[in-house]
């Protein structure tokens, strides 16, 4: 955990965003794999970490906007938890630690919230993810389970949003920690990517690194020869001399905060001719992505602008053609990246996804463009100091997208598809760092992991 301070810190932001009522905010409980006692990793809920801080299941913390109290409700463990568990720390004392010091049982809070519903006051909580968190809501608010999400609370998703979004010097360590084992994990992945070895044994070897990197991977890892499957999560098969291997893959921190970071390679070592040439075009994309990176500027004209690059580049190579701009405009680079530039980052990978992608990346002025392709752009809105983001642009070759857009003659007036059938087993390339945006620019986290062809190709020997 963080100092008290920085937890009493996070919450007066909180009381100070107008609000009235209560605000809840549910912890995660255990959740069980195939027998109840046989659970998965437990993770907290992020939000209930970045207020309160304490990184154990059953718990609900709550702000009351009114009364300027903040409440931490959970049970205390009874001998038979010791015996099983050994000596747990009390409630009372691990509240403290978040500067919270009003405690009660968990049942407490049905009658707290109850009494606060029958004086009229509103009961503002967070769009559950999870069935447990419906069902207690259910039971608090007395809304069905499966409507529950759609009256979670706006003002309360608006408030939590900018204070998340803008991460301080603390947090960005925690960042570069989870950076650090990542990297470790994709050099790894390099160095055992060679014929004949089985994607799963690399997959499980990363997987471990970040296990030993003090948490988790930040979420299911992707390791593939079959790149252009945007999120594949398969590692049946053995790798292939000639094929690419794509990771996709980060680690929590010790406190939870992520990495996430993607590297492209040839299964042995060396990129072909055709191979290098469309990794140089991703690699631009990269590059140009993190220069554009600055306070002030929209992300989505970040993402046109690297789409831009991207279509300029695959115009020289001759699988594009027409106008650069009226391309983009047409939104014919998607057949080669359909999915958008970058995501903020923090506690969660796709940081405060469970809040809703248009709160977290969009604003009044920037509104979500539902072309296809950029519709899968998570953030668009200005950048500002503190915010972490990924910039990952890649290019894909999509047999069945490819198959289809030729069929219906979409975007032929920019598309060589003739040209691209020799590319049609391809696979796919994507490059991911993580960025901070600075007062002045933008720094990529962590020790950049090899990402020059000539590095990776170096690296592998
Ligand atoms: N880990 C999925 C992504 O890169 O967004
Ligand atoms: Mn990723
Ligand atoms: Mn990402």
């Amino acid at each position: 955990m963080f100092d008290k301070l920085t937890y009493i810190e996070r919450r007066k932001a909180l009381h100070n965003s107008g609000l009235k009522g209560v605000g809840l905010i549910l912890g995660n409980i255990e959740s069980s794999m195939n027998f109840p006692e046989n659970t998965f990793h437990f993770r907290q809920d992020s939000s209930f970490l970045y207020f309160f801080g304490l990184d154990f299941p059953g718990l609900a913390g709550v702000v009351d906007f009114d009364s300027g109290e903040d409440y931490i409700f959970g049970d205390d463990v009874d001998i038979e938890d010791i015996i099983w568990m050994g000596k747990q720390v009390p409630l009372k004392e691990n509240a403290a630690k978040a500067g919270v010091k009003n405690t009660a049982p968990f049942n407490e809070l049905f009658k707290f919230i109850s009494k606060a519903i029958k004086s009229g006051r509103k009961i503002h909580f967070l769009p559950p993810y999870r069935a447990a968190n419906k069902m207690i809501l259910e039971q608090l608010l007395g809304i069905s389970s499966f409507q529950v999400r759609e009256h979670a609370s706006i003002e309360f998703i608006k408030a939590i949003i900018p204070i998340r979004s803008v991460k301080d010097a603390n947090e960005i360590n925690e960042i570069e920690k989870a950076c650090a084992t990542g990297y470790e994990m994709h050099v790894t992945a390099m160095k055992m990517a060679y014929p004949d070895v089985w994607e799963q044994k690399i997959a499980g070897t990363i997987e471990g690194i970040a296990v030993a990197g003090g948490a988790m991977p930040s979420f299911p890892i992707i390791l593939t020869q079959h790149g252009e499957t945007l999120h594949n999560h398969s590692h049946a098969e053995f790798l292939k001399k000639g094929n690419l291997m794509l990771t996709d893959a980060g680690a929590e921190s010790g406190m939870h905060y992520a990495s996430d970071f993607t590297r492209t390679v040839p299964v042995g070592g060396k990129f072909t001719q055709k191979q290098r040439e469309i990794y140089e075009i991703v690699l631009a994309a990269n590059n140009h992505g993190h220069k554009l990176t600055k306070p002030g500027v929209s992300y989505l004209s970040v993402h046109f602008s690297v789409a831009e690059v991207i279509t300029t580049k695959l115009k020289e190579l001759g699988l594009m053609k027409g106008d650069v701009k009226e391309a983009v405009r047409n939104g014919a680079h998607a057949l080669f990246m359909p999915h958008g530039l970058g995501h903020m980052m923090g506690l969660d990978v796709h940081d405060m996804e469970d809040l809703g992608e248009i709160n977290v990346g969009y604003d009044e002025e920037i509104r979500p463009v539902s072309q296809f392709g950029t519709a899968y752009l998570r953030l668009g809105k200005k950048l500002k100091p503190g915010y972490v983001i990924t910039n990952e642009p890649g290019i894909y070759f999509i047999p069945d997208l490819i198959d289809k857009w030729q069929h219906e003659k979409i975007n032929t007036d920019f598309i060589n598809f003739e040209k691209l059938n020799e590319y049609r087993n391809f696979g796919g390339i994507r490059l991911e760092d993580d960025v901070l945006v600075t007062e002045t620019g933008s720094r990529i986290l962590g020790k950049r992991i090899p990402i020059h062809p000539d590095d990776i190709e170096s690296v592998m020997q």
